[in-house]
This record gives structure tokens, sequence and C-alpha cells, in this order.
């Protein structure tokens, strides 16, 4: 165990993030954890070898199943998240499809709610689907409806909590305990969150995924991904889901960027929820504006539940102006320093239109039926001062 974590525990949240599971004065004093560019190691004896392809030897043995610097990332989310261990991944992609693939075979059943990133929802239809995975849909927001929809066929439950793009909270506890109660299992996808704002495990959730892509790395320069969970099932995600069906791998360059990330983890979430709950409230209060879907409004329909299972509404926010569709693209085009790309988490503030971009692999039909209208417009709030972004908005607002 680090130094710190032995010092005096319990550690806050940013202590551990910049602290956990590294020594500095162990080696060669380096404050910095070092990167390590090796694709293979190293055995003493063949017998060593031997032992350490068997797992019954600790050591490394090629970096598609570990390196020391993604394993020190592995620690620290996992700790982050109070998990009993992680598996990061080259994306958030590839932490849903190593989990699924692994977790599930054909003739399961796998229940989802009716929102998703749209990469999830076309993996789920045209990976799981082709491959003998029975997937349904359900408004897991109203816990009932799992209730009376779940078999012995469920082998999982999956959903995200703000749902990206319409930010529609889900019980996770409530979700969690019916899937139990009937052995499935629950996966969250805490993108959105990120462990500072929930922590789904703590909800009684089996598995957590991220996209590292966007907040935990957190400046826009790489793409990576994570699974927190028992150790067990991330030892099969490793040994089979990602060794040998996926090869979803980090590299460690992009693991040591995550690390760095995480360093400031705390500081940035506090800013960017602050920005949002600012520019929620800006838009909510604009006669142009229809209607401003952000947990920390009161006018928010689950203010109670967010108040509840998360520390803070976050940095997304999404909204709909009077005009639909037109007049979002023309408020789109109008922006100056609201960058016009998709990915979130970034210091930049970033919109995009969900409908013509990252959900654009739904149908029109499946859209309107996965309560993602055609006018919605998602803001990326970042880490700007909030004046400049009320400004931003208020000049595109008036070119609508
Ligand atoms: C909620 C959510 N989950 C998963 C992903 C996929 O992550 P990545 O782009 O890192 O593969 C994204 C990407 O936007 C996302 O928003």
């Amino acid at each position: 165990m680090s130094k710190p974590d032995t010092l005096h525990p319990p550690l806050g949240f940013s202590t551990r993030a910049i602290h956990h599971a590294y020594d500095p004065y162990a080696g060669h004093g380096a404050l910095n954890p070092p990167l390590y560019l090796s694709s293979t190691y190293c055995f003493p004896t063949v017998a060593e070898g031997t032992a350490r392809f068997a797992g019954e030897q600790a050591g490394f043995v090629y970096s598609r199943v570990g390196n020391p610097t993604t394993c020190l990332l592995e620690e620290r989310i996992a700790n982050l998240e109070q998990g009993e261990a992680a598996l990061v991944t080259a994306s958030g992609q590839g932490a849903i499809t190593s989990l699924l693939w692994t977790l599930l075979a054909p003739g399961d059943e796998l229940i989802a709610d009716q929102t998703l990133y749209g990469c999830t929802f076309a993996f789920f239809h045209q990976g799981l689907e082709k491959f003998g995975v029975k997937v349904r849909h359900l408004d897991l927001t109203e816990p009932a409806n799992l209730e009376a929809a779940i078999s012995a066929k469920t082998r999982l439950v999956f959903f995200e909590s703000p749902a990206n793009p319409n930010m529609r909270l889900v019980d996770i506890a409530a979700i969690a305990a019916i899937a139990r109660r009937h052995g499935a299992l629950t996966v969250v996808d805490n993108t959105y969150c990120t462990p500072y704002l929930q922590r789904p495990l703590e909800w009684g959730a089996d598995f957590v995924v991220h996209s590292a892509t966007k907040y935990l790395g957190g400046h826009g320069d790489l793409l990576a991904g994570a699974i927190v969970g028992p150790k067990a099932a991330l030892d099969e995600v490793r040994y089979v889901g990602i060794k040998d069906m996926t090869g979803a791998v980090l590299s460690s360059q992009d693991a040591f960027l995550v690390l760095r990330g995480l360093k400031t983890l705390a500081l940035r979430m506090d800013r960017h929820c602050l920005n949002a709950q600012r520019v929620a409230a800006y838009l909510a209060a604009h006669p142009q504006v229809a209607i401003v879907h952000y947990p920390g409004l009161a006018s928010f329909p689950q203010y109670a539940l967010a108040q509840c299972q998360m520390a803070q509404p976050g940095g997304m926010v999404a909204f709909e102006l009077q005009g639909g569709i037109a007049a979002g693209r023309r408020f789109m085009d109008a922006l100056r320093l609201f960058t016009r790309a998709v990915s979130l988490g970034d210091a930049e503030s970033l919109a995009q239109h969900p409908a013509s971009m990252t959900h654009a692999v739904y149908s029109l039909e499946e859209r309107a039926a996965h309560f993602i209208s055609e006018g919605l417009v998602r803001l990326s709030v970042g880490l700007e001062d909030s004046e400049d972004l009320l400004a931003d908005l208020e000049q595109a607002l008036a070119q609508v």
C-alpha cells in the first residue's frame, strides 16, 4: 500500500485521487509515477514464466493483460469508486463491450433504459442481438416497470444516470435491489457523474463503467474507459473479454494522462457544476427557451432523487428552444465561445445536437420512443468564466 494511505486513513476523495497506491519515496523518488512503455516482460526462468501464465505467481507477462502504469490507474479508479477492483480500457466503448461480451451468452436477456448514449444503443442492437442476446428497453425511471418485466432470463440491467443526452435519472438503489432479487446484475454507466458526484456501487450496483475520455481524463486529449466491480468478475473480463475478445487495451501513455487528470478531478467537477448551475438557471429564465433539463433546478421532475443520489448536479445541461430543431440549429451556429463538438467533460464548453450527432444512430421513430427529441441541444459546460459563457448564450439566443 502506498505511504499516504497508511498515514491518516480514512483519506478524503482528492487526497486519494492524487496519492492512492503510489509511494514517491519508493524507487527513484520521482514525484510522478513512472510511465512504463513496454509491451512485454521478461521471465527470470521458464519455471517462473510458466507460473505467471498459470496465475500462480504475481508479475507482468504482456501488456494486453496488464502494465504497471495502467494497473496503478486501475487501483486508483477502484478506490475512488469504492469498488473491489477496476480494469481500464482503450475507450468507454471498449469498457462496455468488453464487460458485456464477457457477462452475456446467447439466450440471455438484457434490460436497458430507454435513453442510452448512441453507440451503446448501437452495440446492443447491432452487436449483442446479432449473437442471440435479447435486448429490451424499459423506462427505468419508474422501478415498477422493471419489477413487472424482469424474468429468470434477465441476466443484466444496464442504464446511465443522468442519461445521455436528456438527463433522465434512474434510482440506482431501487433498480439494483429489484435486479438482485431476481438474480440479475446491474451495470451503471457513471460517465456523467464520475465517482466524485455519484458512486453507484454504494447504492447496490454490481458494476460501473466509464468513458474516461470525459471528466476522468478531463482535457479532451485522449480516449479511455474503465470498469469497476468484483475482482473475480473483472479477472474474467481481463483474461477473456479483453485478452481474447475485444483487445480494447489502454495504452500506458493514456493511462498516465488519466492519472494526471484525476489529480484535479474534484476541483474541476466543482467548477463544472457551478458553471452548469448558472447556465441552467439563465436558460430556464429565458423567454426563448421551452424547457431545461438539469438536475440542479427545482423544476427538474426528479430533483428529489438528484438531491439524494448525486453529491452535485453535474456539468451537463440539455434544453430545447421555442421553435424546435430549426431554432436549435440557428442557435448552435451562432455560438462563439461554446465549441460545436461532441464529447463532454473537457475544460472547453461544448455544444452538440444529439439527433444529428451522438444519437444519429437511432432512427427518427427510435428517438421519439426513447425520449430524445429532435430539438434537444446538449451542452457540456466547461471551466471558463461563467460570465463569458452566459454572454455567449445571450448573443446566440438573440440571433435565433
Ligand atoms: C455516457 C457515455 N458512455 C460511453 C461513451 C463511450 O465512450 P468513448 O467515446 O470513450 O468510447 C460515451 C461517449 O460519448 C458516453 O457519453
